[in-house]
């Protein structure tokens, strides 16, 4: 009886860290939500790429379009270098730091909705850092996982 109760203990652990090591990976997660909540404005129709964004912002925010980051190498700018830190500073809901960034309200119409998505995010990301290139450090990008 010990046994099969050991066994079957063995077994649960197996699959609990099973579901747990599920990698959060571009293609499968990010890219679905970002093409529901967020491509309307950093898709193929904004600003090409960030610069082409700063030099001409007011024309694009006044058409109400961001910089593109509609494909996977695009969102690793804005997560890893050289915009380190943007995303998460972007979506971050403000619990830890008392400042939520602009594009959280956009991760869904509820906020089970919105946390929901944004632990998809912190998920891919690894380390959530929202610091800056000149702040963060080796060890904390090395926690930067944005898995394709
Ligand atoms: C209604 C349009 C709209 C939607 C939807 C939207 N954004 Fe944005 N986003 C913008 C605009 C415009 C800017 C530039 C103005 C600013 O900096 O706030 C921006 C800026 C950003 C930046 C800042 C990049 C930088 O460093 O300058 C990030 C990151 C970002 N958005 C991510 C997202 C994500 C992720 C989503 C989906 C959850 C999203 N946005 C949804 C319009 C939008």
């Amino acid at each position: 009886m010990k046994r099969i109760g050991l066994c079957a203990a063995a077994v649960v652990l197996a699959f609990s860290s099973a579901a747990y090591s599920e990698d959060t990976t571009y293609r499968k997660h990010i890219k679905p939500l970002f093409e529901a909540k967020c491509v309307s404005c950093h898709g193929e129709n904004a600003a090409p790429e960030y610069h082409a964004f700063k030099e001409d912002k007011n024309k694009w925010v006044s058409n109400g379009q961001g910089m593109r980051m509609d494909t996977y190498s695009h969102l690793v700018f804005y997560t890893a270098w050289p915009d380190t830190g943007a995303l998460m500073r972007r979506l971050d809901d403000g619990k830890a730091t008392g400042k939520q960034g602009n594009m959280y309200q956009y991760l869904g119409s509820t906020e089970e909705e919105r946390q929901s998505n944004l632990n998809l995010f912190k998920g891919w990301i690894g380390n959530w850092t929202l610091k800056r290139w000149k702040d963060v450090t080796k060890e904390e990008m090395d926690g930067v996982k944005v898995k394709y």
